[in-house]
């Protein structure tokens, strides 16, 4: 894993104010500096808060939207551009999560996972590519194939994968408790890359960092982190806890 550089993302997803918000970026803060280390740190408050969170966080996090409109401005009411975000001076966009591709209000498709992900590169923005299957398909042995499909869709747009990285999200551990063991998610990041090798290309397949998401936490990061494919975490309701910083050093 030598040459790609750990990650660990926190996305507060639809939580907080700005009370508990700026608690929070002091818990933060208050942590080792992880400049010049071998870890990127990217918080994702919600979009609203995102200039407060970036005026009181230290200038070593980065921060990510969690969302953004499938193309540039217009009339479009409600959204938000990739355009926006860059031109506000943030690098990151989390894109595809498992929340906006199963609620029922939201219901993303592949195709419109895929469309936002080449509009936010094409606006200059790093993209964090959620992908992770339900219950139902891994119990029917359809992880791989989901993945697959999810990554697929996305291939049909994009070419340069460089300013991608992936956050492999099992549906079932998401906020449940339930973490992927440490065999499970070294299984699945291993096709993903498999994956990337025979369809885009064995460079970005060797170079792209994989970050396992799901039911993380300070407990669980030091035993995934071991493992040869995981290349960070997309931690949620950690990510709220000062406990976060005990998951980044799960880089160490
Ligand atoms: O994007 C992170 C996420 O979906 C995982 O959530 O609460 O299970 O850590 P959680």
């Amino acid at each position: 894993k030598m040459p790609r550089k750990f990650i660990v993302g926190g996305n507060w997803k639809c939580n907080g104010d700005r009370a508990s918000i700026k608690a929070l970026i002091q818990a933060l803060n208050a942590g080792e500096s992880t400049i010049g280390s071998g870890v990127d740190v990217v918080v994702a408050p919600p979009m609203l808060y995102g200039d407060y969170a970036r005026g009181l966080l230290r200038s070593d996090f980065g921060v990510a939207f969690q969302n953004c409109w499938v193309g540039g401005n217009g009339a479009f009411t409600g959204e938000v551009s990739a355009d926006m975000i860059k031109d506000a001076g943030f690098d990151w966009v989390i894109l595809g999560h498992s929340e906006r591709r199963s609620l029922p209000e939201i219901k993303e498709t592949d195709e419109t996972v895929a469309t936002k992900t080449a509009y936010a590169l094409e606006a200059g923005l790093k993209v964090m590519l959620c992908i992770g299957e339900t219950l139902d398909a891994r119990q029917s042995g359809k992880t791989d194939e989901v993945n697959a499909r999810q990554l697929a869709a996305v291939a049909e747009k994009v070419s340069d994968w460089s300013n991608i990285v992936i956050a492999y999200e099992p549906a079932w551990a998401i906020g449940t408790g339930v973490v992927a063991t440490p065999e499970q998610a070294q299984e699945t990041h291993t096709q993903i890359r498999k994956w990337l090798a025979e369809n885009i290309s064995p460079q970005v397949a060797q170079q792209m960092r994989i970050m396992y998401g799901g039911s993380a936490n300070a407990a669980n990061a030091d035993s995934l982190a071991r493992q040869p494919d995981i290349d960070g975490f997309l931690v949620g309701g950690a990510s709220l806890r000062p406990e976060f910083l005990r998951i980044v050093e799960s880089w160490k």
